[in-house]
């Protein structure tokens, strides 16, 4: 089997990170294909904690080729960061990881383009702040677009931020609006003395990864991808316009690394036991329920506040519409359901089986978000579970009433769940 791709149903944050340390020594390469530092991925190994942004989860593990794919969006200081943090943790990088020349470059204009765009109460997506929507229009846009290839070549870079950064300039203060007082102006010239000094720590890992992957399939390697954000941020399948500016469904692929489609074989869809999303958009079954309510004792049991952000993530219950959408567009064959423990001492649990919009009874995920903000949810209602669970390592370790709710998830989503995860660590998990 070549390929697999983990991938997130829901908003993103489902524990994608756990699941693809746990598979890691079972692959040769681990991928990123889409998305950039917006992306906040925690592993916990016998009690250690690691915090991935941008490169791949695979680089913990030993033996593992790691790969930024063209598709991601690269913050040249955040890839120094987080190779000098993994260095100072002992693990040596140089020769397994891969930054592909194709990738795009993130610039600080970028982040203050999206600040210009998220400071008004306009329009607001409630990103993370990270450039990530700007780099990526540049990059469709086509004429201001830079890609990692060309910070290796300071005459080029210099010549290319020579024309892009003033015009930046010029385009920022006409949209500041109200924000010409905090607006940043940029120098092309120390941009580009800035940009080539992280060059040199960038160039000995940039190759031409989609022919490392091609090659790599051909001599038999396993190849795991690592999507980040989740199905329902997907730039078209989405909640748009409430995602992220990438595909991080399975889609993405071939158009995030080069390397066909029909070499991912198996797609393991990841999910929470219950639902959670950070900044804004619809979220029908979201649990808004004031200090003691269901929601905030979720979000403190899960330490449900982002990694990247730190922005306490909204909660809610498990919404069974969604993830059946979603595990369609990415052609789930099973899922893994995390943080079940999340969810142990709740009295009773609820499972959002169908949408109510006007009175009418929908099972099928409305096309866009607008309509999604009006659908009132319809609940099935599920006994709980007093019991710790964190020490279940089977399924029959957990209690009737947790294997019931797990069997109804894994019904109404119509996949079985491959793998249950009652803690953060790697040993927390139940293999079924
Ligand atoms: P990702 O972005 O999909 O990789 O997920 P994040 O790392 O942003 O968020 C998942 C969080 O849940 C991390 O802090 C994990 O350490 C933690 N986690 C993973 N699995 C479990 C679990 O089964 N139970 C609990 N309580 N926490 C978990
Ligand atoms: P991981 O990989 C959860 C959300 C942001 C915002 C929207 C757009 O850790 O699951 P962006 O900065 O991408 O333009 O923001 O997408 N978002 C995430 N939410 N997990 C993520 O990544 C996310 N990456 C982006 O909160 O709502
Ligand atoms: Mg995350």
């Amino acid at each position: 089997m070549a390929g697999t791709c983990v991938v997130g149903l829901q908003w993103g944050d489902e524990a994608k990170g756990k699941i693809v340390d746990l598979l890691g020594d079972t692959f040769d390469l681990v991928v990123r294909y889409n998305g950039g530092a917006n992306a906040g991925h925690t592993v916990v190994v016998g009690g250690k904690t690691f915090k991935l942004s941008l490169l791949p989860t695979g680089v913990i593990r030993p033996n593992v080729t790691s790969v930024i794919g063209n598709g991601v969006v690269v913050y040249p200081p955040r890839f120094v960061e987080e190779v000098g943090q993994l260095a100072k943790a002992g693990i040596d990088l140089s020769n397994g990881l891969v930054l592909s020349d194709h990738a795009h470059v993130i610039f600080p204009y970028h982040m203050e383009e999206e600040r210009l765009a998220e400071s008004g109460t306009e329009g607001k997506i409630g990103t993370t702040g990270r450039g990530i929507g700007p780099c990526y229009q540049d990059k469709v846009g086509r004429r201001f677009g830079v890609r990692v290839g060309e910070l290796l070549r300071p005459d080029h870079l210099r010549e290319r931020l020579g024309q892009i950064v003033p015009f930046k300039n010029r385009l920022m203060a006409a949209f500041a609006n109200g924000h010409a007082d905090t607006l940043k102006a940029f120098d092309p010239a120390a941009v580009a003395d800035e940009y080539l000094g992280y060059a040199e720590q960038l160039r000995p890992y940039v190759a031409d990864t989609s022919r490392l992957l091609q090659d790599a399939v051909k001599a038999g390697k396993r190849v795991l991808f690592e999507a980040a954000q989740g199905s329902l941020l997907d730039v078209d399948h989405g909640t748009y316009p409430y995602v992220t500016s990438s595909s991080s469904l399975p889609s993405g692929i071939w158009g995030g690394s080069g390397l066909p489609a029909k070499h991912v074989t198996r797609v393991i869809g990841v999910v929470k036991a219950y639902t959670t999303r950070v900044g804004r958009g619809p979220f029908p079954t979201e649990l808004d329920d004031g200090p003691d309510g269901t929601g905030e004792r979720i979000r403190r049991v899960g330490r449900e506040y982002g990694t990247v952000t730190g922005r306490p993530r909204r909660c809610g219950w498990f919404d069974a519409v969604a993830v059946r959408y979603t595990a369609a567009l990415a052609g789930a064959d099973e899922i893994t359901v995390m943080l079940l423990d999340v969810l142990s001492g709740l009295p009773e649990l609820r499972l959002c089986v169908a949408y109510d919009l006007d009175g009418d009874r929908r099972t099928h995920f409305p096309s866009d978000a607008y309509e999604l903000e009006r659908c009132k949810p319809v609940y099935e209602t599920l006994p709980g579970w007093g019991e710790d669970i964190t020490a279940a390592r089977t399924l029959s370790d957990l209690p009737a009433a947790a294997r019931r709710y797990l069997d109804r998830v894994s019904e109404l989503v119509g996949l079985p769940a491959a793998v249950v995860s009652v803690g953060p660590d790697r040993e927390q998990t139940i293999r079924v």
